[in-house]
């Protein structure tokens, strides 16, 4: 299947410039999303991993159904000030703005493997932060998957040393 075929590239959205990634339309598509998991469990599934974390909101998406398919929990990070208990946080930089990410301080365990997904590779500012904030509570980082990593972004310089799987790259 060629995935590239469901996704809907918008331009000038959410500024001017930006040819956005719209993964909507895939995920609208039964058949089509489901062959993207099945896609990227078989990229990572010779890979330990006990959890799945998955930054707000489209990682979700993403990590949720990955993390059934592989038959391994899931830990959500989210913005600052959505999670209930006590958290970890860190400030990053977007793509086109600034925020807060924050995970539950007991959502892992010291020295338990994570593999980090999200819809989107850009800046690699949320998965660095994402990793920063796992790191934290002593997880291991076993690797990172996307659906669509813009190559042109370079975000994998900030993911030295971190396994990275993309199904589709721009
Ligand atoms: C988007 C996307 C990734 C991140 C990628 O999320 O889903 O998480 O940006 O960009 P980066 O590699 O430059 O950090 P966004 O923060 O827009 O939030 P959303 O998923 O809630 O829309």
């Amino acid at each position: 299947m060629n995935f590239k075929d469901y996704i809907r590239v918008i331009p000038d959205f959410p500024q001017p410039g930006i040819r956005f990634k719209d993964i909507t339309t895939l995920l609208k598509d039964g058949p089509a999303y489901r062959a993207a998991i099945d896609a990227l469990k078989e990229l990572v599934k010779d890979k330990e991993i006990d959890l799945i974390a998955g930054p707000e909101a489209r990682g979700f998406v993403i990590g949720a159904p990955l993390a059934l398919a592989l038959g391994v929990g899931f830990v959500p990070i989210r913005k600052s000030g959505k999670l209930p208990g006590e958290t970890v946080e860190a400030a990053y930089d977007l793509e086109y703005g600034k925020d807060r990410l924050a995970i539950h301080s007991d959502s892992i365990t010291p020295g338990q493997k994570i593999l980090i997904a999200d819809d989107l590779l850009a800046t690699g500012g949320t998965i660095a932060t994402s990793i920063d904030l796992i790191h934290q509570l002593g997880g291991e980082i076993v690797g990172a998957a996307f659906l669509i990593e813009l190559s042109y972004l370079s975000g994998r310089d900030k993911l030295q040393g971190i396994d990275v799987a993309s199904l589709m790259t721009y």
